[in-house]
Protein backbone atom coordinates (compact mmCIF):
# COMPACT_ATOMS: atom_id res chain seq x y z
CA UNK A 1 0.00 0.00 0.00
CA UNK A 2 1.26 3.44 -0.55
CA UNK A 3 0.66 6.72 0.96
CA UNK A 4 0.44 9.91 -0.53
CA UNK A 5 3.98 10.90 0.00
CA UNK A 6 5.07 7.95 -1.67
CA UNK A 7 5.90 5.91 1.15
CA UNK A 8 5.01 2.20 2.43
CA UNK A 9 2.74 2.52 5.06
CA UNK A 10 2.45 -0.99 5.88
CA UNK A 11 5.16 -0.26 8.18
CA UNK A 12 4.13 2.99 9.16
CA UNK A 13 1.97 4.08 12.70
CA UNK A 14 -1.61 3.55 12.66
CA UNK A 15 -2.90 7.20 13.75
CA UNK A 16 -5.76 5.82 16.18
CA UNK A 17 -3.25 3.61 17.12
CA UNK A 18 -1.02 6.05 18.22
CA UNK A 19 -3.42 8.18 19.93
CA UNK A 20 -4.35 5.04 21.99
CA UNK A 21 -0.60 4.23 23.37
CA UNK A 22 -0.72 8.20 24.06
CA UNK A 23 -3.55 8.07 26.10
CA UNK A 24 -2.50 4.90 27.86
CA UNK A 25 0.61 6.28 28.37
CA UNK A 26 -0.55 9.74 29.53
CA UNK A 27 -2.44 7.71 32.49
CA UNK A 28 0.21 5.14 33.26
CA UNK A 29 2.50 7.95 33.79
CA UNK A 30 1.20 9.02 37.11
CA UNK A 31 1.94 5.67 38.46
CA UNK A 32 4.97 5.00 37.08
CA UNK A 33 7.38 4.69 40.32
CA UNK A 34 11.04 5.06 39.58
CA UNK A 35 13.79 5.91 36.13
CA UNK A 36 13.91 1.96 35.70
CA UNK A 37 10.59 1.05 35.45
CA UNK A 38 9.87 4.61 33.57
CA UNK A 39 12.62 3.25 30.66
CA UNK A 40 11.24 -0.06 30.00
CA UNK A 41 8.06 1.24 30.05
CA UNK A 42 8.71 3.71 27.13
CA UNK A 43 10.33 0.99 25.65
CA UNK A 44 8.11 -2.17 25.39
CA UNK A 45 4.69 -0.50 25.80
CA UNK A 46 4.83 2.70 23.57
CA UNK A 47 7.23 2.29 21.14
CA UNK A 48 7.12 -1.05 20.99
CA UNK A 49 3.20 -0.80 20.35
CA UNK A 50 3.78 1.49 17.61
CA UNK A 51 5.25 -0.23 14.38
CA UNK A 52 8.49 0.15 14.73
CA UNK A 53 10.80 -2.79 15.22
CA UNK A 54 12.99 -1.62 18.16
CA UNK A 55 13.68 0.90 20.45
CA UNK A 56 16.55 1.52 22.60
CA UNK A 57 16.59 4.42 25.73
CA UNK A 58 19.87 5.82 26.53
CA UNK A 59 20.12 8.07 29.65
CA UNK A 60 23.03 10.93 30.11
CA UNK A 61 25.56 11.48 32.38
CA UNK A 62 25.40 14.35 34.51
CA UNK A 63 28.86 15.75 32.86
CA UNK A 64 26.75 15.72 29.58
CA UNK A 65 29.40 13.84 27.99
CA UNK A 66 28.25 9.99 27.82
CA UNK A 67 25.12 8.02 26.68
CA UNK A 68 24.05 4.70 28.89
CA UNK A 69 22.35 2.20 27.05
CA UNK A 70 19.29 1.76 30.12
CA UNK A 71 16.53 -0.02 28.27
CA UNK A 72 16.46 -2.03 24.71
CA UNK A 73 13.75 -4.02 23.35
CA UNK A 74 13.65 -5.88 19.62
CA UNK A 75 15.91 -8.67 18.67
CA UNK A 76 18.83 -6.43 19.66
CA UNK A 77 18.30 -7.70 23.37
CA UNK A 78 17.08 -11.09 24.01
CA UNK A 79 17.37 -10.44 27.62
CA UNK A 80 13.94 -8.35 28.07
CA UNK A 81 14.08 -6.17 30.73
CA UNK A 82 17.31 -6.44 32.23
CA UNK A 83 20.82 -5.07 29.63
CA UNK A 84 23.73 -7.28 30.02
CA UNK A 85 26.80 -4.73 28.98
CA UNK A 86 24.85 -1.43 28.37
CA UNK A 87 26.28 0.28 25.36
CA UNK A 88 27.57 3.76 26.29
CA UNK A 89 28.37 6.09 23.02
CA UNK A 90 29.79 9.25 24.30
CA UNK A 91 28.29 12.31 22.98
CA UNK A 92 28.78 13.74 19.16
CA UNK A 93 29.78 9.84 18.41
CA UNK A 94 26.99 8.21 15.88
CA UNK A 95 23.74 8.93 14.94
CA UNK A 96 22.81 8.89 18.79
CA UNK A 97 25.75 10.68 19.89
CA UNK A 98 24.75 14.02 17.78
CA UNK A 99 21.39 13.66 18.44
CA UNK A 100 22.52 14.08 21.99
CA UNK A 101 25.10 16.84 21.43
CA UNK A 102 22.76 18.97 19.03
CA UNK A 103 19.89 18.52 20.95
CA UNK A 104 18.07 18.22 17.85
CA UNK A 105 15.61 14.77 16.53
CA UNK A 106 17.17 13.03 13.56
CA UNK A 107 15.64 11.18 10.66
CA UNK A 108 18.14 8.93 8.79
CA UNK A 109 15.71 7.24 5.32
CA UNK A 110 19.47 5.22 4.63
CA UNK A 111 22.35 4.22 6.93
CA UNK A 112 24.38 3.31 3.88
CA UNK A 113 24.67 6.67 2.65
CA UNK A 114 25.01 8.45 6.29
CA UNK A 115 28.83 8.49 7.76
CA UNK A 116 27.92 9.18 11.18
CA UNK A 117 25.88 5.52 11.25
CA UNK A 118 27.90 2.83 13.41
CA UNK A 119 26.57 -0.64 12.37
CA UNK A 120 26.60 -3.21 15.22
CA UNK A 121 25.22 -7.00 15.20
CA UNK A 122 21.88 -6.25 13.33
CA UNK A 123 22.58 -4.03 10.93
CA UNK A 124 19.96 -1.25 9.57
CA UNK A 125 18.81 0.98 6.93
CA UNK A 126 16.75 3.76 8.38
CA UNK A 127 16.77 5.07 12.46
CA UNK A 128 15.38 8.01 13.42
CA UNK A 129 16.47 9.34 17.13
CA UNK A 130 15.38 12.06 19.52
CA UNK A 131 16.60 14.06 22.66
CA UNK A 132 15.11 13.61 26.27
CA UNK A 133 15.43 17.30 27.20
CA UNK A 134 14.84 18.98 30.47
CA UNK A 135 15.35 22.48 31.04
CA UNK A 136 17.80 22.92 28.10
CA UNK A 137 19.64 19.97 29.28
CA UNK A 138 19.83 16.08 27.65
CA UNK A 139 18.93 13.69 29.64
CA UNK A 140 18.63 10.84 27.40
CA UNK A 141 18.05 9.89 23.73
CA UNK A 142 15.47 7.25 22.61
CA UNK A 143 16.68 5.58 19.50
CA UNK A 144 14.82 3.27 17.07
CA UNK A 145 16.26 1.58 13.26
CA UNK A 146 14.52 -0.49 11.20
CA UNK A 147 15.61 -3.22 8.16
CA UNK A 148 14.19 -1.44 5.31
CA UNK A 149 15.07 2.40 3.79
CA UNK A 150 12.44 5.10 4.32
CA UNK A 151 11.01 3.46 7.42
CA UNK A 152 10.31 6.77 9.15
CA UNK A 153 8.63 9.69 8.00
CA UNK A 154 6.95 13.44 9.60
CA UNK A 155 3.90 10.48 11.29
CA UNK A 156 6.76 8.90 13.76
CA UNK A 157 8.98 11.70 14.22
CA UNK A 158 5.94 13.71 15.61
CA UNK A 159 5.16 10.68 18.23
CA UNK A 160 8.36 9.70 18.99
CA UNK A 161 8.76 13.47 20.04
CA UNK A 162 5.55 13.62 22.01
CA UNK A 163 6.41 10.06 23.56
CA UNK A 164 10.06 12.27 24.36
CA UNK A 165 8.44 15.13 25.58
CA UNK A 166 5.92 13.15 28.14
CA UNK A 167 8.99 11.39 29.21
CA UNK A 168 11.21 13.93 29.96
CA UNK A 169 8.59 15.85 31.82
CA UNK A 170 7.95 12.33 34.02
CA UNK A 171 12.00 12.29 34.43
CA UNK A 172 11.87 15.98 36.08
CA UNK A 173 8.89 15.15 38.04
CA UNK A 174 10.72 11.90 39.84
CA UNK A 175 13.73 13.77 40.07
CA UNK A 176 12.11 16.70 41.78
CA UNK A 177 10.26 13.99 43.96
CA UNK A 178 13.65 12.33 44.59
CA UNK A 179 14.97 15.63 45.55
CA UNK A 180 12.09 16.37 47.82
CA UNK A 181 12.90 13.04 50.00
CA UNK A 182 16.02 13.76 49.98
CA UNK A 183 15.81 17.37 51.28
CA UNK A 184 12.93 15.87 53.64
CA UNK A 185 15.55 13.03 54.95
CA UNK A 186 18.11 16.19 55.58
CA UNK A 187 15.37 18.03 57.24
CA UNK A 188 14.46 14.88 59.58
CA UNK A 189 18.34 14.04 60.56
CA UNK A 190 19.01 17.77 61.03
CA UNK A 191 15.86 17.91 63.51
CA UNK A 192 16.86 14.75 65.01
CA UNK A 193 20.55 16.15 65.84
CA UNK A 194 19.27 19.40 66.80
CA UNK A 195 17.01 17.63 69.31
CA UNK A 196 19.79 15.10 70.83
CA UNK A 197 21.89 18.24 70.91
CA UNK A 198 19.34 19.94 73.24
CA UNK A 199 18.85 17.30 74.96
CA UNK A 200 22.12 16.63 76.42
CA UNK A 201 22.58 20.33 76.79
CA UNK A 202 19.96 20.54 79.01
CA UNK A 203 21.11 17.34 80.49
CA UNK A 204 24.50 18.72 80.93
CA UNK A 205 22.76 21.94 82.54
CA UNK A 206 21.09 20.27 84.78
CA UNK A 207 24.33 18.52 86.08
CA UNK A 208 26.25 21.70 86.05
CA UNK A 209 23.50 23.07 88.06
CA UNK A 210 23.23 20.39 90.80
CA UNK A 211 27.34 20.65 91.12
CA UNK A 212 27.10 24.11 91.54
CA UNK A 213 24.07 23.82 94.00
CA UNK A 214 26.18 21.07 96.05
CA UNK A 215 29.04 22.93 95.73
CA UNK A 216 27.56 26.07 97.25
CA UNK A 217 25.63 24.13 100.01
CA UNK A 218 28.76 22.53 101.08
CA UNK A 219 30.96 26.02 101.48
CA UNK A 220 27.61 27.47 103.34
CA UNK A 221 27.30 23.88 105.39
CA UNK A 222 31.08 23.37 106.04
CA UNK A 223 31.56 26.78 107.11
CA UNK A 224 28.42 26.08 110.11
CA UNK A 225 29.38 22.77 110.99
CA UNK A 226 33.08 23.73 111.02
CA UNK A 227 32.05 26.47 114.02
CA UNK A 228 29.67 24.57 115.52
CA UNK A 229 32.01 21.61 115.79
CA UNK A 230 34.55 23.41 117.92
CA UNK A 231 31.41 24.76 120.01
CA UNK A 232 30.56 21.60 120.62
CA UNK A 233 34.13 20.19 121.71
CA UNK A 234 34.24 22.89 124.23
CA UNK A 235 30.34 21.58 125.71
CA UNK A 236 32.16 17.45 125.64
CA UNK A 237 35.85 19.11 127.02
CA UNK A 238 33.49 20.65 130.16
CA UNK A 239 31.51 17.10 130.19
CA UNK A 240 34.21 14.85 130.80
CA UNK A 241 35.32 17.76 133.25
CA UNK A 242 32.47 17.51 135.40
CA UNK A 243 31.32 14.24 135.10
CA UNK A 244 32.99 12.89 138.13
CA UNK A 245 31.54 16.00 140.56
CA UNK A 246 28.50 14.92 139.66
CA UNK A 247 26.89 12.20 142.49
CA UNK A 248 22.88 12.65 142.98
CA UNK A 249 21.18 9.83 140.57
CA UNK A 250 19.03 12.70 139.32
CA UNK A 251 21.57 14.65 137.93
CA UNK A 252 23.80 11.66 136.70
CA UNK A 253 20.41 10.94 134.67
CA UNK A 254 19.89 14.56 133.40
CA UNK A 255 23.97 14.55 132.52
CA UNK A 256 23.20 11.19 130.70
CA UNK A 257 20.63 12.71 128.67
CA UNK A 258 23.36 16.16 128.04
CA UNK A 259 25.97 13.96 127.21
CA UNK A 260 23.85 11.40 124.37
CA UNK A 261 22.25 14.76 123.34
CA UNK A 262 26.00 16.08 122.84
CA UNK A 263 27.06 13.10 121.16
CA UNK A 264 24.02 13.01 118.78
CA UNK A 265 24.94 16.53 117.91
CA UNK A 266 28.77 15.56 117.18
CA UNK A 267 27.61 12.97 114.99
CA UNK A 268 25.13 15.62 112.97
CA UNK A 269 28.06 17.65 112.78
CA UNK A 270 30.65 14.84 111.41
CA UNK A 271 27.48 14.02 108.61
CA UNK A 272 27.53 17.65 107.75
CA UNK A 273 31.75 17.91 107.18
CA UNK A 274 31.66 15.13 105.82
CA UNK A 275 29.01 16.09 102.69
CA UNK A 276 30.87 19.36 102.57
CA UNK A 277 34.00 17.45 102.08
CA UNK A 278 35.83 18.95 104.98
CA UNK A 279 36.12 15.93 106.75
CA UNK A 280 39.92 14.98 107.55
CA UNK A 281 40.28 11.74 106.74
CA UNK A 282 42.75 9.07 107.75
CA UNK A 283 43.19 6.89 104.64
CA UNK A 284 44.57 3.10 105.21
CA UNK A 285 44.67 0.51 102.92
CA UNK A 286 41.33 -1.51 103.63
CA UNK A 287 39.49 -4.97 102.46
CA UNK A 288 36.49 -3.46 102.29
CA UNK A 289 35.19 -6.82 102.62
CA UNK A 290 35.98 -6.42 106.23
CA UNK A 291 34.24 -2.97 106.67
CA UNK A 292 31.01 -4.54 104.67
CA UNK A 293 30.80 -7.22 107.25
CA UNK A 294 31.75 -4.99 109.73
CA UNK A 295 28.54 -2.51 108.99
CA UNK A 296 26.51 -5.59 108.58
CA UNK A 297 27.49 -7.03 111.86
CA UNK A 298 26.87 -3.72 113.01
CA UNK A 299 23.13 -3.37 111.63
CA UNK A 300 22.85 -6.80 113.07
CA UNK A 301 20.36 -5.03 115.29
CA UNK A 302 18.46 -3.03 113.50
CA UNK A 303 17.47 -5.91 110.67
CA UNK A 304 17.66 -8.80 112.86
CA UNK A 305 19.71 -11.06 109.99
CA UNK A 306 17.86 -9.59 107.51
CA UNK A 307 20.49 -9.12 104.51
CA UNK A 308 21.69 -11.26 102.10
CA UNK A 309 25.92 -10.67 101.65
CA UNK A 310 27.68 -11.61 98.52
CA UNK A 311 31.08 -10.68 98.82
CA UNK A 312 33.66 -11.27 95.90
CA UNK A 313 37.14 -12.99 96.71
CA UNK A 314 40.20 -12.02 95.46
CA UNK A 315 38.63 -8.22 96.06
CA UNK A 316 41.12 -5.60 95.46
CA UNK A 317 42.66 -3.27 98.22
CA UNK A 318 41.53 -0.21 98.49
CA UNK A 319 42.46 2.92 99.97
CA UNK A 320 40.26 4.97 102.76
CA UNK A 321 39.08 6.07 105.46
CA UNK A 322 37.90 2.63 107.45
CA UNK A 323 35.53 4.19 109.94
CA UNK A 324 33.93 6.96 107.41
CA UNK A 325 33.99 4.25 104.61
CA UNK A 326 32.07 1.73 107.47
CA UNK A 327 29.70 4.55 108.32
CA UNK A 328 29.22 4.92 104.38
CA UNK A 329 28.09 1.60 103.98
CA UNK A 330 25.84 1.56 107.03
CA UNK A 331 23.72 4.42 105.80
CA UNK A 332 23.15 2.81 102.87
CA UNK A 333 22.06 -0.72 105.04
CA UNK A 334 19.43 2.16 106.84
CA UNK A 335 18.24 3.55 103.76
CA UNK A 336 17.46 -0.26 102.37
CA UNK A 337 16.03 -1.33 105.56
CA UNK A 338 13.52 1.98 105.50
CA UNK A 339 12.68 0.90 101.83
CA UNK A 340 11.37 -2.11 102.37
CA UNK A 341 11.05 -2.77 106.23
CA UNK A 342 8.78 -6.44 105.70
CA UNK A 343 9.69 -6.66 102.19
CA UNK A 344 12.23 -9.24 100.16
CA UNK A 345 15.80 -9.02 102.00
CA UNK A 346 18.09 -6.64 100.63
CA UNK A 347 21.48 -7.72 99.24
CA UNK A 348 24.75 -6.15 99.82
CA UNK A 349 27.85 -7.02 97.29
CA UNK A 350 31.62 -6.56 96.71
CA UNK A 351 32.66 -6.47 93.13
CA UNK A 352 36.28 -5.75 91.30
CA UNK A 353 35.72 -3.41 88.52
CA UNK A 354 37.44 -2.01 85.47
CA UNK A 355 36.35 1.38 84.13
CA UNK A 356 36.93 2.40 80.59
CA UNK A 357 35.06 5.80 79.13
CA UNK A 358 32.85 3.45 77.00
CA UNK A 359 31.12 2.88 79.99
CA UNK A 360 30.63 6.23 81.43
CA UNK A 361 26.69 6.18 79.96
CA UNK A 362 25.72 2.81 82.01
CA UNK A 363 28.11 4.28 85.21
CA UNK A 364 25.54 7.03 85.87
CA UNK A 365 28.40 9.16 87.93
CA UNK A 366 31.35 10.40 86.40
CA UNK A 367 35.14 8.78 87.46
CA UNK A 368 38.78 8.82 86.22
CA UNK A 369 39.44 5.37 84.02
CA UNK A 370 40.87 2.73 86.18
CA UNK A 371 40.06 -0.14 88.41
CA UNK A 372 37.51 0.26 91.27
CA UNK A 373 35.95 -2.14 93.88
CA UNK A 374 32.27 -1.87 93.91
CA UNK A 375 30.02 -2.23 96.70
CA UNK A 376 26.47 -2.55 96.27
CA UNK A 377 23.49 -2.41 98.43
CA UNK A 378 19.93 -3.45 96.43
CA UNK A 379 16.37 -3.37 98.32
CA UNK A 380 13.23 -4.54 96.58
CA UNK A 381 11.19 -1.42 98.13
CA UNK A 382 9.36 1.15 96.70
CA UNK A 383 12.00 2.83 94.49
CA UNK A 384 12.56 6.66 94.22
CA UNK A 385 10.46 8.36 91.87
CA UNK A 386 12.26 10.31 88.98
CA UNK A 387 11.78 13.44 90.30
CA UNK A 388 13.21 12.73 93.45
CA UNK A 389 16.17 11.42 92.12
CA UNK A 390 18.71 15.19 91.73
CA UNK A 391 17.65 15.41 95.63
CA UNK A 392 18.30 12.70 97.09
CA UNK A 393 22.12 13.61 97.68
CA UNK A 394 21.10 17.44 99.02
CA UNK A 395 21.55 17.69 102.55
CA UNK A 396 18.27 17.58 104.70
CA UNK A 397 17.06 16.46 102.28
CA UNK A 398 14.00 13.80 103.54
CA UNK A 399 10.77 12.06 102.72
CA UNK A 400 10.60 10.23 105.75
CA UNK A 401 8.56 11.01 108.90
CA UNK A 402 9.44 13.69 111.34
CA UNK A 403 12.08 12.75 113.75
CA UNK A 404 12.84 9.30 111.37
CA UNK A 405 15.55 10.60 109.10
CA UNK A 406 17.72 13.83 109.19
CA UNK A 407 18.85 13.83 105.46
CA UNK A 408 22.00 13.49 106.05
CA UNK A 409 22.63 9.77 105.04
CA UNK A 410 23.02 9.75 101.32
CA UNK A 411 24.86 13.67 101.90
CA UNK A 412 27.30 12.29 103.93
CA UNK A 413 27.92 9.37 101.27
CA UNK A 414 28.35 11.41 98.62
CA UNK A 415 31.01 13.70 100.01
CA UNK A 416 32.65 11.28 101.59
CA UNK A 417 32.86 9.25 98.01
CA UNK A 418 33.80 12.37 96.40
CA UNK A 419 36.33 13.53 98.58
CA UNK A 420 37.76 10.04 98.54
CA UNK A 421 38.30 9.91 94.45
CA UNK A 422 35.47 7.85 94.29
CA UNK A 423 31.94 7.98 93.32
CA UNK A 424 28.45 7.21 93.63
CA UNK A 425 25.88 5.82 91.58
CA UNK A 426 22.00 5.40 91.83
CA UNK A 427 20.00 2.71 89.93
CA UNK A 428 16.18 3.28 90.87
CA UNK A 429 12.57 1.68 89.91
CA UNK A 430 9.43 2.49 91.56
CA UNK A 431 7.49 -0.43 92.57
CA UNK A 432 10.62 -2.87 92.24
CA UNK A 433 13.78 -1.13 94.41
CA UNK A 434 16.76 0.95 94.31
CA UNK A 435 20.47 -0.43 94.03
CA UNK A 436 23.48 2.20 95.32
CA UNK A 437 27.00 1.73 94.22
CA UNK A 438 29.60 3.10 96.05
CA UNK A 439 32.89 3.37 93.70
CA UNK A 440 36.01 3.26 95.27
CA UNK A 441 39.35 3.51 93.71
CA UNK A 442 41.17 0.20 94.13
CA UNK A 443 45.06 0.31 94.61
CA UNK A 444 47.05 -2.58 92.53
CA UNK A 445 48.78 -3.93 95.46
CA UNK A 446 50.23 -7.09 94.73
CA UNK A 447 51.04 -9.19 92.01
CA UNK A 448 47.65 -11.16 92.40
CA UNK A 449 45.54 -8.20 92.00
CA UNK A 450 47.41 -7.31 89.12
CA UNK A 451 46.72 -10.86 87.83
CA UNK A 452 42.97 -10.10 88.81
CA UNK A 453 42.55 -6.86 87.00
CA UNK A 454 44.24 -8.16 83.49
CA UNK A 455 41.65 -11.37 83.51
N1 LIG B 1 17.02 2.75 99.20
C1 LIG B 1 16.15 3.76 99.07
N2 LIG B 1 14.89 3.54 98.63
C2 LIG B 1 14.03 4.55 98.50
N3 LIG B 1 14.31 5.85 98.76
C3 LIG B 1 15.55 6.12 99.23
C4 LIG B 1 16.54 5.11 99.39
N4 LIG B 1 17.67 5.71 99.82
C5 LIG B 1 17.40 7.02 99.93
N5 LIG B 1 16.13 7.27 99.58
C6 LIG B 1 15.48 8.59 99.55
O1 LIG B 1 16.46 9.59 99.71
C7 LIG B 1 16.18 10.38 100.85
C8 LIG B 1 17.48 10.86 101.43
O2 LIG B 1 18.20 9.77 102.01
P1 LIG B 1 19.21 10.03 103.16
O3 LIG B 1 19.81 8.75 103.54
O4 LIG B 1 20.11 11.15 102.74
O5 LIG B 1 18.30 10.63 104.29
P2 LIG B 1 17.27 9.87 105.23
O6 LIG B 1 17.46 8.41 105.14
O7 LIG B 1 15.93 10.40 104.91
O8 LIG B 1 17.72 10.39 106.66
P3 LIG B 1 19.06 9.96 107.44
O9 LIG B 1 19.85 9.09 106.55
O10 LIG B 1 19.74 11.24 107.75
O11 LIG B 1 18.56 9.25 108.64
C9 LIG B 1 15.35 9.49 101.70
O12 LIG B 1 14.55 10.23 102.61
C10 LIG B 1 14.51 8.76 100.68
O13 LIG B 1 13.46 9.56 100.20
MG1 LIG C 1 19.41 7.55 105.30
Amino acid sequence: MQSADGRDTENHIHEAAALRTLNAFAIDLIAIPNIDDLFWYVAKKVVGHLNFVDCVIYQADDNQTVLTQVAALGEKNPYGRSIVNPLKIPFGEGITGQVAQNKQPVVVDDLLKNQNYIPDTQPARSEICVPLIIRGRVVGVIDSEHPRPGAFGEAELEVLTTIAAMTSAKLELLAEVARSTQQYHTLVQAHASLHTETVSRKALEAELFTARKLETVGRLTGRFAHDFNNLLTVISGNFELIEAEIVSPAAKECFGEAQAAAAQGAKLIRDMLAFAQRTRLEPKVVDLNLLVTAACDRSKQLLNGWLDIDLAPDLWSVKADPKLAEEAIYNLICNARDAAPKGERPIISTQNIRYNWADSDKLGCKLAQGPYVRVSVKDFGQGIPAQNLPQIFDPFYTTKPEGAGKGLGLSMVMGFMQQSGGGVSVESDVGFGTTIHLYFPAIAGSANDLLTMNR
